[in-house]
């Protein structure tokens, strides 16, 4: 090995092949090829408007790094891993092509402010990526509201039946997580598009830069204000990764639900069979892998966000190669996320729902217990005293193995005089459901309400990016 470093002038002794390979980023960094050209591109459009370049250096400049995005997109481009990074292996490639002109491409230009402004352009398009498949996420739970608007579920607190709700409620709870992680990507946008290049290595260049036209041609809002943080700055991958995260924690949370509800115990859904596989000895078996898969692959993301944290503790301005590290963690989330999102929102509308299944088990168990004690305090007593009541009406169920709506008149009117013919119908699951008519209840008034303003943000939308 005895290609000359470009940055080897000030070097006489070769370096070391371990350490070599152990420097080198190039096998994952090559991902920000298209993106580092990108930023190239608008470099040198900016050189030769400024006078820096002539227009002509500057023309052969752009029209080498367009030869060589060509070649990138074909997959035709040669990495090599003693040129370190995916920066020099494009620069020297362009200096192969065009000759010695190729060399000024680099002026005002260092590779700290070259990655932190490739890696900002990467996390834009990886987080409209993710606001577009998110889209169709939360769309295929309105698609599913929508056609199971019918189906009444127990709702569970602590894992115990609670209170009957609709299915559709339910999973109009899982759009609001799902709006909300759509917002924070959105919102990170503001702090994420702003401009590193024109930084320099940390404290500006003596060049007569625009660093204003250069962050217009990227699509950028303006240029960093400060040299040093634009090329320190990593808060925007920090921020990615979190929101990264909290999409995970949400997904991981649906899929444990879906987990628990298709198993035979539950028998509340049944999962398609091109979403669940087989086991190679059990041969009943049909194993929800997806959602197994999704929840488990939380614990990564979550992994690359303290990973990254960790990497950024305590480093002190400016760049350090330390920050060479925050790709790995940002690739493989943007890939997990991808898939898992794409899943699963290609599983929803899929599922089968068991509504007779989901009806006979929310009205076991007294979920209409609270019922009864607000039907008690309606005609005058006193809640606590309407609780107290109940309590002795559901022990005198468990008692004699029914629920409430199943126990006699007669035997209510013993435990409280108030109790008349009319309790049957307060203690229907229907009226049970649609009683709860405050807002953004379970009555079915208020999750129709729920499900109009869910199309309706999604139809203001963009949708797919
Ligand atoms: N490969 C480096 C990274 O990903 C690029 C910046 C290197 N800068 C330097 N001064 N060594 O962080």
């Amino acid at each position: 090995m005895t290609q000359k470093r470009m940055w080897g002038g000030r070097f006489s002794g070769s370096t070391d092949a371990l350490v070599e390979q152990f420097n080198a980023s190039v096998d994952f960094d090559k991902r920000l090829a298209l993106h580092d050209l990108r930023g190239s591109v608008a470099h040198a459009t900016m050189l030769g408007e400024t006078g820096i370049l002539t227009q002509d250096e500057a023309a052969q400049v752009v029209a080498g790094l367009e030869a060589l995005t060509g070649e990138v997109e074909a997959g035709t481009f040669a990495w090599r891993v003693e040129l370190e990074d995916v920066h020099m292996n494009l620069e020297h490639a362009l200096t192969a092509r065009i000759g010695p002109v190729g060399g000024k491409l680099h002026t005002a230009r260092s590779r700290n402010d070259q990655v932190a402004t490739d890696f900002r352009l990467w996390v834009r398009d990886e987080t409209h990526i993710l606001i577009g498949l998110l889209h169709d996420l939360r769309a295929a739970f309105v698609e599913v509201a929508e056609r199971h608007m019918s189906v009444i579920m127990p709702g569970y607190t602590h894992l115990q039946v609670a209170q009957p709700v609709l299915l559709s409620h339910h999973l109009l709870a899982y759009f609001e997580m799902f709006s909300r992680d759509a917002e924070r990507l959105q919102d990170s946008l503001k702090r994420l598009n702003v401009s590193p290049l024109g930084a320099g290595a940390l404290a500006g260049t003596g060049f007569p830069i625009d660093r204003g036209r250069t962050a217009e041609l990227l699509g950028f809002d303006a240029p960093a204000r400060n040299s040093l943080d634009a090329v320190s700055d990593r808060d925007f991958v920090v921020e990615f990764l979190g929101a990264a995260s909290l999409i995970m924690m949400h997904l991981s949370r649906l899929s444990e639900e879906l987990i628990l509800w298709s198993s035979q115990e539950f028998s509340f859904v049944t999962l398609p069979d091109s979403h669940t596989t087989g086991s190679s000895i059990m041969p009943q078996k049909k194993n929800p892998d997806v959602s197994e898969l999704t929840r488990g692959k939380t614990g990564r993301v979550y992994g690359h966000l303290l990973g990254l944290l960790t990497t950024l503790k305590g480093l002190p301005l400016a760049y350090n190669k330390d920050m060479q590290e925050d790709k790995h963690g940002a690739f493989d989330a943007a890939d997990t996320l991808r898939v898992c999102l794409r899943l699963t929102a290609d599983m929803l509308p899929k599922i089968t729902v068991n509504g007779s299944r989901m009806y006979g088990a929310a009205g076991r168990a007294y979920s209409n217990a609270t019922d009864l004690a607000d039907y008690l305090a309606k005609k005058g007593l006193p809640f606590r005293d309407a609780h107290e009541a109940v309590g002795k009406l559901v022990a005198l169920g468990v008692q004699e193995g029914k629920d409430l709506q199943d126990l006699s008149l007669e035997g209510m009117k013993e435990v409280s005089g108030l109790i008349e013919e009319d309790v049957f119908a307060v203690l229907k699951l229907e009226a049970v459901v649609d009683a709860r008519n405050s807002y953004g209840g379970t009555a079915s008034g208020q999750v129709r309400a729920q499900l109009e303003a869910a199309k309706a943000m999604l139809g203001g939308e963009d949708g797919h990016v």
